[in-house]
């Protein structure tokens, strides 16, 4: 549990004043990490499924209980409840630790708390309990006396044993400093008991989606003009990047987007195949005021001078370069991935109004030679809460991830790095640190301080992230969806130094390997975060039986209030479309359902219809896209389509015209599965592949 800080009184207030803003989390400890599944429960503390505390640390709780030789059996129960909710699932909450680290858990200060909606009579509320049972009692290194070390200008009494009223002048000064939750919130505070969520109120489940076309363009990336504009950015495989005003929804207008101008045109440095090109596009979230944004693409050795990274087939992870050979699918480090930063700086008017950018790139951020010619992911993103960069890289391909690297800590392969943009490190440091490039390690990288495993590590376990978003409402909701193998596409919630099972497990089903060179993980010795969501390969027609997933974001528009809140993703191959609901909210529990979806009848440009079904031929769904007003777009082979108002397509929503703005209003799961639409329409046979195969990105 180690030692604490100390607070201010200063810092204290700091914290009431977050308190006031709405605080939404996943379960995450203390830590950061995710809580894990007990195996029996803690014998001290009252947890006994998932908690942030192993039996270790249940027994190090207990000793420095009786360590605090309390006599008052009422206040001794209380102080016990207290310090046992650091193994709660919601630690990380309950102790605020993104704002900052707590000794004593938020305790409900109101008669009703969040947590509890069953307690519908007044009652006193947690707060008020804990004072007058421990007001007068004595406590030997009292952790309600850590939490006031250091107050300005009133000396704590550094006596071993002290009450609360030593520390505090009244129940309202101690309940001011400690507590806080109310009924009017929906932030999680501690009531005395292990957190419990509840299902929150009804919501009707969406009928369906309804989508427009509003582009003819074919987009990998896109992302929202960081200056909260009715802009975004959209780039192309090949390399291009053009920014582009978004239509007024309901105004019949289209994408506003001169594709004979791009913003920035780097596809002179972008190796583009099928599986390679320009992979992810990430602005500073202050890019209005410096004018940076990076672009994650591909490159090729043998074309390009600037293509010149270390190898990730390499003796570190027992393989052996000149074992691979292009007739098992390898070309060692040939190809590389590549992140580099650019500038919009330069245009007389400020970057905020830049309306092209120099291609000349401002510094390499990484490189990194790959072995084999698939899976290496590449998306790029800012982290909302940290401001870091993260990039998202596969196992580097190969059947079943022969070299096993997704689970070796010592790869970058198979992982979920985090980088540090904004602190550039000396060439020295570089060297001295063995980076990849040029950027610094977060001090709180997983393995920031393990001089043998890589520190640019976030997560592990993964086969080719393929699309990752924060939810706009819950930053610490990091969401990616992994595709899989031969059976298993997949959705994971990214936790610090999460292990997402690959290739020990493909999604939750163990993976027996045909071949491993590099060794084997075995399932005893991991201790994996399932996935949340996902679906077999038999739930999707794609005509061939393949499958490969295509992540989305949590829908917080409410344009479509039946869809406010879900998490959507799909099917690359374009026929399944899949809504994931929470249940209960901040549970990180998730149901999902294929939704069925239509074009409107008045969609700007028209759809492309399968005859006689009235369905939209999407072709291929590459990504998805949320803009500045958090409407949420699908990229694909035939073009940008949004989510618009679900009357435009017939299906019935009964929020639709009761709110237009924003809300937290949590919803039920959808009460039966929305209908499917298995063997509805096959557009996508395999005479179709072979004709559009050039623009097929194929990641499975
Ligand atoms: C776990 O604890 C809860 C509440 O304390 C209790 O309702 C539940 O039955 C317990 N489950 C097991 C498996 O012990
Ligand atoms: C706790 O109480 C016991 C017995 O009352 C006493 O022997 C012991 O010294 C006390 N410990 C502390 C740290 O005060
Ligand atoms: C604590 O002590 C004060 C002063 O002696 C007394 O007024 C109060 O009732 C006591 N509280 C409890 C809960 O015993
Ligand atoms: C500090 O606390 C102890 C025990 O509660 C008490 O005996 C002592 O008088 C206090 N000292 C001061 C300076 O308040
Ligand atoms: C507190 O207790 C520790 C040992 O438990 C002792 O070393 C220290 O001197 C004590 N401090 C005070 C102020 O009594
Ligand atoms: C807790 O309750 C007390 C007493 O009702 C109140 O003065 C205080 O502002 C509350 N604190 C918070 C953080 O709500
Ligand atoms: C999109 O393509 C259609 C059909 O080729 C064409 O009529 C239309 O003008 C195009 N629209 C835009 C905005 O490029
Ligand atoms: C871009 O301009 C901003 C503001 O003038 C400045 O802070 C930043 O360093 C510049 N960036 C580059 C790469 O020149
Ligand atoms: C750091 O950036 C500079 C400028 O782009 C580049 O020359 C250098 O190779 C980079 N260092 C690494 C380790 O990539
Ligand atoms: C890894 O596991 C596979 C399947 O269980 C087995 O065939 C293979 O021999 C193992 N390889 C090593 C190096 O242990
Ligand atoms: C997925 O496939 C597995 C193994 O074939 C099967 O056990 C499971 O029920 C399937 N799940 C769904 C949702 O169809
Ligand atoms: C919705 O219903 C109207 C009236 O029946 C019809 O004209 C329109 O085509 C329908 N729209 C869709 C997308 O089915």
């Amino acid at each position: 549990m180690g030692s604490r800080n100390n607070f201010t009184t200063v810092i204290l207030l700091l914290m009431l004043l977050q308190f006031l803003d709405s605080y939404f989390s996943l379960p995450l400890c203390t830590d950061s990490r995710a809580p894990f599944a007990l195996k029996s429960p803690l014998q001290f503390c009252p947890y006994n499924a998932t908690s942030c505390c192993s039996s270790d640390d249940d027994l190090s709780l207990q000793k420095q209980f009786e360590s605090m030789n309390v006599s008052d059996p009422g206040c001794g129960s209380i102080l016990k409840s207290i310090l046992c909710a650091r193994c709660d699932q919601f630690s990380g909450e309950l102790y605020r630790v993104v704002s900052v680290h707590r000794e004593i858990p938020v305790l409900c200060n109101s008669t009703v708390s969040s947590n509890s909606p069953q307690s519908e009579q007044p009652q006193t509320d947690f707060c008020s309990k804990v004072w007058s049972a421990c007001e007068n009692v004595s406590i030997v290194n009292s952790p309600f006396a850590a939490t006031l070390q250091g107050r300005v200008g009133e000396p704590v009494n550094s006596s071993n044993s002290t009450k609360l009223t030593d520390l505090w002048k009244s129940q309202t000064d101690f309940c001011e400093a400690l507590g806080g939750g109310s009924s009017d919130d929906e932030s999680v505070c501690f009531d005395g008991a292990p957190t419990t969520l509840t299902d929150g109120t009804t919501s009707s489940p969406p009928s369906g989606m309804c989508i427009e076309k509003i582009g003819n363009g074919t987009y990998l990336n896109m992302a929202a003009h960081p200056d909260g504009s009715n802009r975004a950015f959209f780039a192309n495989q090949q390399g291009k990047i053009w920014l582009a005003t978004i239509p007024e929804q309901g105004s019949g207008g289209t994408l506003d987007i001169d594709e004979t101008n791009p913003f920035v045109d780097i596809t002179d440095e972008v190796y583009f195949d099928v599986v390679f090109g320009l992979m992810g596009i990430a602005f500073h979230p202050r890019f209005a005021e410096n004018g940076r944004f990076f672009a994650s693409f591909n490159c090729d050795k043998s074309s390009s001078p600037n293509c010149a990274g270390r190898c990730a087939c390499n003796s570190d992870v027992n393989c052996d370069p000149s074992k691979l050979t292009p007739d098992n699918g390898a070309q060692p480090c040939q190809y590389q991935s590549v992140v580099a930063e650019f500038t919009a700086n330069g245009s007389s008017s400020g970057t905020s109004s830049a309306t092209n950018a120099s291609p000349s790139e401002v510094r390499r951020i990484f490189t990194m030679g790959l072995p084999f010619t698939s899976h290496h992911g590449g998306q790029i993103l800012f982290g909302p809460q940290d401001g870091y960069l993260y990039l998202m890289m596969g196992d580097g391909g190969g059947d079943g991830d022969p070299y096993n690297l997704a689970q070796n800590k010592k790869s970058l392969l198979g992982k979920i790095m985090r980088f540090d943009v904004d602190t550039m490190p000396s060439a020295n440091d570089v060297d001295k640190l063995d980076l990849w490039g040029n950027y610094s390690i977060p001090k709180d990288n997983p393995y920031a301080v393990d001089k043998d495993l890589q520190k640019e590590i976030w997560a592990i376990g993964l086969r080719n992230p393929w699309r990752c978003s924060f939810d706009s409402a819950r930053p610490s909701y990091f969401i990616c969806a992994d595709v899989g193998q031969d059976q298993y596409e997949e959705v994971d919630l990214i936790t610090k130094d999460g292990n997402y099972g690959w290739r020990t497990y493909e999604g939750p089903y163990p993976y027996v390997p045909t071949q491993s060179p590099g060794g084997n993980t075995s399932v005893a010795s991991i201790n994996p975060i399932f996935p949340v969501m996902g679906y077999n390969h038999s739930e999707v027609n794609s005509g061939e039986g393949s499958a490969s997933i295509t992540g989305g974001y949590f829908y917080r528009s409410m344009i479509d209030p039946c869809l406010h809140g879900r998490y959507l993703f799909a099917d690359l191959y374009g026929s399944s479309i899949w809504a994931g609901t929470e249940s209960p909210i901040n549970s990180g529990k998730f149901t999902s359902a294929k939704i069925p979806f239509k074009c409107a009848s008045d969609s700007p440009l028209r759809c492309t219809i399968v005859p006689g079904i009235d369905l939209p031929s999407l072709s291929f769904i590459f990504s998805f896209g949320e803009d500045n007003k958090k409407d949420v777009y699908l990229l694909t082979n035939s073009g940008v389509y949004r989510i618009v108002h679900p009357s435009r397509c017939n299906y019935t929503c009964a929020k639709e015209n009761a709110s237009t703005t924003p809300s937290r209003d949590p919803f039920s799961p959808p009460s039966s599965r929305a209908s499917s639409l298995r063997g509805s329409y096959l557009l996508l046979n395999s005479s179709f592949f072979i004709l559009t195969s050039y623009f097929v990105f194929v990641f499975s």
